[in-house]
């Protein structure tokens, strides 16, 4: 089975096939940028991606929309986390975090997948826990990832992104969607 996975970031479509080969799923990258409204739900900011989308498309899609959220940040960058990555980069934050012990530096990945097939639309949440390391560590992966310890391991998913395939926010999401598709998918034939 293919979906179309609407997303400009070929490391979504990587990871996310790595779930969807365990359910005969495979996710086909396509490019359709959707405006970002600033909102502080995820969910919102998928579902409207995934409408806009579908408009330009008019087939059945999904997109995904991620970040990270630190606790010691009241919750920043959250959904401003592509934008945060771009314009303070790893560096930036950990600056920010400079004060900041130990204990205190947690924090979680999000991702909500958004699925529209012009009358359904779903949404599929994963979350990893974790902490904010107190210098960039590894070069795996993407983004923040060499400032993540997921919960559990020492190591940030840039030393070692092996534990992503099976933790990873990214990893639940599309996960929680494949079994909702297999099934959806059953009930078209
Ligand atoms: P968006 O979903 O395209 O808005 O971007 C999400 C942003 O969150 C990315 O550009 C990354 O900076 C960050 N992010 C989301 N998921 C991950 C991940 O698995 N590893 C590292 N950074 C991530």
């Amino acid at each position: 089975m293919k979906v179309l996975f609407s997303t400009t970031n070929k490391h979504k479509i990587a990871e996310a096939n790595e779930t969807g080969k365990i359910y005969g799923i495979e996710f086909e990258q396509i490019n359709f940028p959707y405006p970002e409204t600033r909102d502080e739900k995820f969910e919102n900011i998928a579902c409207e991606g995934v409408r806009y989308v579908y408009e330009k498309v008019n087939k059945q899609v999904i997109v995904e929309d991620s970040g990270i959220i630190i606790d010691a940040l009241n919750g920043f960058p959250g959904t401003f986390s592509a934008y945060a990555q771009k314009k303070l980069g790893n560096k930036g934050i950990l600056n920010l975090m400079r004060d900041v012990e130990e204990r205190n530096r947690t924090g979680k990945y999000i991702s909500v997948v958004a699925f529209f097939d012009g009358k359904i639309l779903k949404t599929f949440v994963g979350t990893v826990d974790g902490k904010i390391s107190t210098r960039e560590r590894g070069s795996s992966g993407f983004g923040y990832d060499p400032i993540f310890i997921p919960l559990g391991y020492a190591q940030t998913f840039g030393e070692n992104p092996e534990p992503k395939k099976e933790i990873s926010h990214r990893r639940k999401s599309v996960e929680a969607f494949c079994k909702f598709y297999v099934k959806y998918n059953e009930g078209v034939k």
